[in-house]
């Protein structure tokens, strides 16, 4: 075979990866916690040339009707990825390749679309050097891609990211898989520019924080709550559970140094309008990575009643609806 198709999930982490303990191996500080999305994902066709010299990377933009060719940073970390997964797997010879790559969501917006991007081509890359790795040396080789989140995208449904001790056990796997619990993953674009400071700029300041340590050692108790909320499937508990740990990270980015302020004042406006709508009964709790956009997350039940709601706030632009889906694969 001369050419292979992939698809991966972006992920929206209930219990955020934020700050590195090692920053050349991307090992997080603790566990993390996530779901596969449904609607967000990237399609990546990854061609293999004889040439060695053929390296080149296409990337067609949501919302864009092209490919183009990039030579830019991104296509410099695909380089970067392709000798650290040369490494990784052990292997001897270079090879040519062409990558096809198309995102289904607004890039940097807070919805790690390297998550998608780098997972997808850790399948890609081991499809390319011929070896047949298994979920967790694949997620393990994601990681190492620098997007560490993309290890969370690998295996199916709800991942857990194991901090590990060492790199080779650091890796996420299914906890549950997409059919585990109906949870929608409503994502509210409020803004769709890219964000300013990437999210591994973020993570090098992390432990700038007077507050970092102070989250972890509420993490160690956070972690253990939020799995026996979801395996209980108490949705109050996990959803309080889902806004205290967003409250958390952003505490950190704001009081890193440079301070991070990745929510801007239509953030605030819609929480506190979700908050409201729970005082009145319809139960959804937000949660937001490294972007001013919200993912609203609530039970199957109510979504209809969420994006009656949510249609009409003039600060949402766009909703992405999302359902938890499958990990990283061939398609
Ligand atoms: C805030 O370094 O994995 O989303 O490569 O941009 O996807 P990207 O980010 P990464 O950091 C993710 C940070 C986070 C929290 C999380 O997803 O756990």
């Amino acid at each position: 075979m001369k050419k292979v198709k992939i698809k991966s999930p972006a992920n929206i982490a209930f219990i955020k990866y934020w700050g590195q303990r090692d920053k050349k191996l991307f090992l997080p500080f603790n566990d993390s916690f996530s779901m596969n999305l449904s609607s967000c994902y990237t399609i990546l066709e990854i061609e293999k040339k004889e040439d060695p010299k053929i390296q080149k990377l296409y990337v067609k933009d949501y919302e864009k009707d092209n490919f183009e060719i990039k030579t830019d940073d991104s296509f410099k970390k695909v380089l970067t990825f392709y000798h650290q997964a040369k490494k990784f797997l052990k292997v001897k010879k270079d090879y040519g390749f062409v990558i096809y790559s198309y995102n289904s969501f607004p890039k940097k917006a807070g919805i790690a679309s390297s998550a998608s991007f780098f997972s997808a081509l850790a399948l890609g890359f081991s499809w390319l050097f011929e070896k047949k790795l298994d979920k967790k040396n694949l997620s393990i080789l994601s990681r190492l891609s620098g997007s560490g989140s993309s290890c969370r995208s690998i295996p199916d449904g709800f991942s857990w990211w194991y901090k590990g001790k060492k790199s080779s056990d650091s890796y996420a796997i299914s906890i549950a898989p997409p059919s585990y619990w109906d949870l929608v993953d409503l994502v509210l674009i409020l803004n769709k520019k890219e964000k300013k400071v990437s999210s591994l700029e973020g993570h090098i300041m992390a432990e700038t924080s007077g507050l970092f340590k102070y989250r972890l050692l509420s993490l160690e108790k956070r972690l253990k709550e939020i799995k026996k909320a979801f395996f209980k499937k108490d949705f109050t508990y996990f959803g309080n559970l889902l806004e205290e740990e967003t409250i958390s990270m952003h505490s950190v980015m704001m009081t890193q140094k440079p301070p991070l302020f990745y929510w801007s004042g239509k953030t605030v406006e819609v929480i506190k309008k979700i908050i409201e709508q729970r005082k009145k009964g319809l139960e959804g709790y937000f949660t937001i990575d490294a972007g001013e956009n919200i993912h609203l997350i609530c039970q199957k039940k109510d979504e209809e009643k969420f994006l009656n709601f949510l249609k009409k706030q003039k600060e949402v632009l766009q909703i992405i609806k999302n359902y938890p889906t499958y990990g990283t694969k061939f398609i």
